[in-house]
C-alpha cells in the first residue's frame, strides 16, 4: 500500500539505468526525491527499459540497474519511506504504454526535442522506442496517478507529453482517471547543472560528470580540469559560459559567504581560477564522498538490495493494476475469462 493518506499527493520519478549518477542527477533530481519522501506518497523507480533506446547491451544491463539502485540508498532514498522498484518488474506500465500509443500522434512525437537530439547523436540506431520514449515516461507517470514528478530542466518538455495524454485519454474516454502530473522541483526553477568543459549541461553521455561515485583525486582533477580563461581585466565584465558555469556549480555546493566572496574578486578583477576550482573541488567532496562510502558498502549487500525491490515492486503493483483496471474498463475492455 502507499501511504495511507488520501490526501497526500503522489510523486514519482526515475533515472535510466545507463552508467553512475552524476551532480546533474543529484542535484537536478535526486536531491529532490529525498527531500519529498516524508511529505507525499512517493515512488522512485530505475528505468531499465528506456535504457535500451540508447543502451542495448545484455552484458551491462543488470549491472547498470543494480549500480542505480545503490546510488539511489547510499544518496538517502529510504525504501521505508519509498516504495523503490524497477520499471521492467512492473508489467502494467507496458499495458497502457500500448493503451497510450494509440492516442499518440507520430508528428508530434518526431519534433520531441530529445528524439531530434538522439537522431542527430546515433543515427544508426533512431529505433522506435526512441521515437515513443515519451509515450512510455507517460505511461510510467500515469500509471501511477502521480501529480508531481521532480525532473530536472531537460524533461520539461517530457512531462507536457504525459500532460497531453492524461488530458486526451480523459477526454477521447470520458472520463477522469488521470490527473496532469506536474514538473518539480524545490526551488522556484527546474534546475540544470553545467559540464565544466566549457558548455552545456552535465550528462552521462556527454563525458564530462563528476560522480557520486568519484573518489577525491579523480574529482580535484576533474574540476582543475574545467576549462577557463585569462580572467576579467574591466571591473564588472561580463562573464563567458565556462565561468558562469564554475559559478553554477558553486552556488550549487558551496554556502552564501563563499560564493559571495568569489563573485567580489571576479568583479574587482582580483580573481584566482585556480583558488576557486580549489574550493569548488573541496566543497563538491564534502556533498559527495559520504555517499561515496555507502555506495560501496550497500552495492555488495544484494540481500539487502533484494528486500528494498521486493517491497518496492509489491506497492508499485498494486498502485498499478489498480489505475490499469479503471483504463481498461474506460477503453472498452470486457473480459471473456
Ligand atoms: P543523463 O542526462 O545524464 O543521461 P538522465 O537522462 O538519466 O541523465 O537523467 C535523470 C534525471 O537527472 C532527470 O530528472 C534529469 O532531468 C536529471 N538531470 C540529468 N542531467 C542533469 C543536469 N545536468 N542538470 C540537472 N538535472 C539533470
Ligand atoms: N526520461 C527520464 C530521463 O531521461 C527518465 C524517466 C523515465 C522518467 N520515465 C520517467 C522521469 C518518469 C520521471 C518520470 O531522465
Amino acid at each position: 500500500m502507499l501511504k495511507s493518506s488520501k490526501d497526500m499527493e503522489i510523486v514519482l520519478s526515475g533515472i535510466r539505468s545507463t552508467g553512475n549518477l552524476h551532480l546533474g542527477n543529484y542535484y537536478g533530481a535526486l536531491r529532490n526525491y529525498i527531500k519529498m519522501q516524508d511529505s507525499y506518497n512517493c515512488l522512485f523507480f530505475i528505468a531499465d527499459l528506456h535504457s535500451l533506446t540508447t543502451h542495448p547491451h545484455p552484458n551491462d544491463f543488470h549491472s547498470g540497474v543494480k549500480t542505480i539502485l545503490a546510488e539511489y540508498l547510499a544518496s538517502g532514498l529510504d525504501p521505508e519511506k519509498s516504495a523503490i522498484f524497477i520499471q521492467s518488474d512492473v508489467p502494467e506500465i507496458l499495458e497502457l504504454y500500448v493503451l497510450l500509443n494509440m492516442i499518440s500522434y507520430k508528428g508530434e512525437l518526431e519534433r520531441t526535442t530529445s528524439f531530434k537530439d538522439k537522431v542527430r547523436k546515433q543515427p544508426d540506431n533512431v529505433n522506435a522506442g526512441l521515437l515513443t520514449y515519451p509515450v512510455l515516461m507517460a505511461a510510467d507517470i500515469l500509471i501511477h496517478r502521480a501529480n508531481l514528478v521532480p525532473v530536472g530542466k531537460d524533461q520539461e518538455q517530457h512531462l507536457e507529453m504525459a500532460r497531453v495524454l492524461a488530458r486526451r485519454f480523459n477526454s477521447f474516454y470520458n472520463c477522469e482517471i488521470f490527473p496532469e502530473p506536474k514538473a518539480f522541483n524545490f526551488g522556484d526553477d527546474l534546475i540544470k547543472v553545467p559540464g565544466l568543459d566549457g558548455s552545456g549541461k552535465m550528462g552521462k553521455s556527454e563525458g564530462n560528470g563528476i560522480y557520486l561515485s568519484d573518489d577525491e583525486k579523480t574529482i580535484t582533477k576533474k574540476v582543475m580540469r574545467a576549462v577557463t580563461d585569462s580572467g576579467p581585466t574591466e571591473p564588472n565584465s561580463p562573464m563567458p559560459e565556462s565561468i558562469q558555469n564554475l559559478f553554477t556549480l558553486l552556488k550549487i555546493v558551496s554556502d552564501k559567504t563563499t560564493v559571495d566572496y568569489f563573485y567580489e574578486c571576479y568583479n574587482n578583477c582580483s580573481i584566482r581560477y585556480g583558488d576557486l576550482k580549489k574550493q569548488l573541488a573541496q566543497d563538491i567532496c564534502k556533498q559527495t564522498l559520504p555517499i561515496k562510502e555507502r555506495i560501496d558498502e550497500i552495492y555488495n549487500n544484494d540481500e539487502y538490495l533484494k528486500r528494498v525491490v521486493k517491497r518496492g515492486t509489491d506497492i508499485a503493483r498494486e498502485s498499478a493494476l489498480s489505475t490499469l483496471k479503471e483504463v481498461k474498463s474506460a477503453v472498452g475492455f470486457r473480459s471473456f475469462l
